[in-house]
């Protein structure tokens, strides 16, 4: 069986961090998303993963192979984004005849997708979706299902009418004959070819399309909000580690140090937290739930419930909660007069003060 993994989009919902990186590259714990779904593919025993590439490409294709991982990967690049089903018919020399489970690289599982995989790699069914239920199903993909039976009868992306709160999370086992159900379909009001319509073609045309539920908690990391709390959830669960040095300082709770990171002057780290390598953190308070990725100053201040990117520097700037700061930015307390905030700011940014 192979994976497919989903790296291309525009992620216009995390603009402007999405204006110069790819959005699954945002890091949760310090850690691309992206990064979770491929070792997920991995852990069920997938020796063959497709990633697809659009925007940014170059940036996601380094990422990827800057790290040495257990499994074969290969690029499959897609000229824009046409949509799910769009992106399965641009693998196709990728896949083949086989089965495939592919992963949207923006969806983190708690327990991983192991079980799941393992249970459709043995059935015989033309596809099998992971599902949860939700309160608010309004921006999903939406599954009217057969408890008895075990399968989908129903499936419709996003639908302004409430269908079902059994909503898709972005993982899904697909056979070849998917293929000829994307040849059948056409592009939905938004100008995409939508998964969904394959899958509902299959359902339509006799084959089975089973699910299963999601075990543990599931995010997709659309939004800013979600991604600060996929942090807090993967960071609930870090294992402490100290690599670096604590000087004249606290660290509590569960706290991962990285090499040549200091932690100084007073400072006071207080778990579940993250910080990355060569970082300085002098007179400051790092607080639960907050990742400081690699090369960043953090001098003066407060911070918590937050992700800090790498490269950036924050200097006296006050105490600042529930924030996703992106690379190399410098925040600090300004003396020269006039008095009053000074922002370069880049469009769609959003300052509240
Ligand atoms: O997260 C679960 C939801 O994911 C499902 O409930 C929906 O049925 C499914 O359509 C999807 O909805 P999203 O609105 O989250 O899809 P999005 O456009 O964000 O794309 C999902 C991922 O796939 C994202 O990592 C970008 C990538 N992608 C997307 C498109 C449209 C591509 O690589 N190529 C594409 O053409």
């Amino acid at each position: 069986m192979k994976g497919l993994v989903l790296s291309g989009g525009f992620g216009t919902r995390l603009r402007p961090l999405t204006y110069s990186q790819q959005k699954q590259l945002i890091p949760v714990a310090n850690k691309p998303i992206l990064f979770y779904c491929i070792e997920d593919l991995i852990n069920a025993g997938i020796k063959k993963i497709g990633v697809v590439v659009g925007p940014n490409k170059e940036q996601v294709m380094d990422a990827v192979r800057s790290v040495s991982w257990p499994a074969d990967i290969e690029f499959i690049h897609q000229d824009y984004p046409g949509g799910l089903a769009h992106a399965v018919k641009v693998s196709r020399d990728f896949l083949g005849d086989d089965k495939f489970v592919m992963y949207l690289g923006d969806n983190l599982l708690k327990g991983g997708a192991c079980n799941y995989i393992r249970d459709f790699a043995r059935s015989s069914n033309a596809a099998s979706l992971l599902i949860t239920r939700v309160d608010d199903p309004q921006e999903y993909g939406q599954a009217l299902i057969d408890e008895r039976e075990k399968i989908i009868v129903k499936l419709v992306e996003k639908p302004k009418e409430t269908l079902s709160n059994f909503t898709l999370v972005g993982i899904y086992g697909l056979t070849p004959i998917i293929f000829e159900a994307i040849d059948k379909i056409k592009p939905s009001w938004r100008n995409q070819l939508e998964i969904t319509d394959a899958l509902q073609w299959l359902i339509d045309n006799g084959y089975r399309v089973d699910y299963r539920m999601v075990e543990g908690w599931w995010k997709d990391t659309g939004k800013p909000e979600d991604i600060l709390e996929a942090n807090r959830l993967v960071l609930d669960e870090l294992r402490p580690e100290n690599k670096g040095k604590i000087e004249n300082s606290v660290v509590k709770g569960r706290v991962g140090l990285g090499r040549n990171s200091v932690v100084k002057d007073n400072s006071v780290v207080e778990g579940p937290a993250i910080i990355g390598e060569g970082c300085t953190i002098s007179n400051a308070y790092i607080g639960p739930f907050t990742s400081i990725g690699n090369c960043c100053e953090i001098i003066g201040t407060e911070i918590e419930n937050s992700i800090v990117m790498e490269g950036t520097k924050i200097v006296n700037a006050g105490k600042i909660v529930e924030s996703l700061i992106g690379k190399n930015v410098v925040i600090e307390k300004g003396n020269s007069l006039p008095r009053g905030g000074r922002f370069i700011l880049g469009d769609s940014s959003k300052v509240k003060i």
